[in-house]
C-alpha cells in the first residue's frame, strides 16, 4: 500500500516537473511537498519562500523552524506528517499567491490528497483555508474542525503570521496542542 503511494507520488511530482505550461514554471523550482506517504496528518502552506526554492522543500526557513517547534510540542516529528503548499513555486518577491496559480496548482494538490489520503488536513494561512472553505475568515475560523469528504479540515494561523504577532502566535501553539484530540475524533468516527 505505502509503496503504491510512493510510487504515485513520485509519479505525479515528475508530471509536475514536466508541465512546462504552470505559472512560475521558467522563474522557480518545483517544491513538490515531503513526508510521510502514510500521514494521518496533511500540512498545507501557501507558497515556497526563498529557502524553499534554494533547497526544493517544503518550511526549511524560519516559517519551518516554527512549524517543526509546534509538531515537537504534540511528538510529532515531521519525518511523520505530510507538508506541502498550495502553490508549489514560489512567487516573485515572495508576493501573495494569484488567483490563476492556485487555480493551476490546486489540482495536483487534489491528486496529492486523493493518493495520501490523510484522516485530517490542517492549512497554515488563509490561501489554503479559501481554497477548502471560501467563506472562511481565518480571524474567526482557525482551530475549528469540518468535516469534508473522508477527513477533517482544520484552519491554523500561517508560522510566519505567528512570527511577527504574539497573539497568533498563542493561538496557533493553542490549536496544535488541540490537534492530537481532534485526530482521535475524527479516527474514531
Ligand atoms: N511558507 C509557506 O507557506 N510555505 C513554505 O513552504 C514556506 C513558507
Amino acid at each position: 500500500m505505502s509503496m503504491n503511494k510512493k510510487i504515485a507520488l513520485e509519479k505525479l511530482k515528475k508530471e509536475m516537473e514536466e508541465s512546462i505550461d504552470l505559472p512560475l514554471y521558467s522563474s522557480a523550482n518545483l517544491v513538490f511537498g515531503e513526508g510521510s506517504e502514510d500521514a494521518e496528518i496533511l500540512f498545507i502552506g501557501e507558497a515556497p519562500g526563498r529557502r524553499e526554492d534554494e533547497l526544493r522543500r517544503p518550511f526549511v526557513g524560519q516559517s519551518g523552524k516554527l512549524l517543526d517547534k509546534m509538531l515537537a510540542k504534540i511528538n510529532l516529528p515531521r519525518e511523520r506528517v505530510y507538508i506541502t503548499n498550495i502553490v508549489k513555486r514560489r512567487p516573485p518577491e515572495n508576493r501573495d499567491p494569484l488567483p490563476e496559480e492556485i487555480e493551476a496548482y490546486t489540482p495536483y494538490l487534489q491528486r496529492q490528497i486523493d493518493i495520501i489520503k490523510p484522516v485530517m488536513i490542517a492549512t497554515l494561512g488563509r490561501f489554503s483555508m479559501n481554497y477548502f472553505l471560501p467563506q472562511a475568515k481565518i480571524s474567526n475560523d482557525h482551530g475549528k474542525a469540518t468535516r469534508i469528504n473522508s477527513y477533517i479540515l482544520v484552519p491554523l494561523y500561517h508560522p510566519a503570521a505567528a512570527l511577527r504577532s504574539g497573539k497568533m502566535f498563542k493561538e496557533l501553539e493553542k490549536n496544535f496542542l488541540e490537534l492530537p484530540q481532534l485526530l482521535k475524533d475524527a479516527k474514531n468516527a
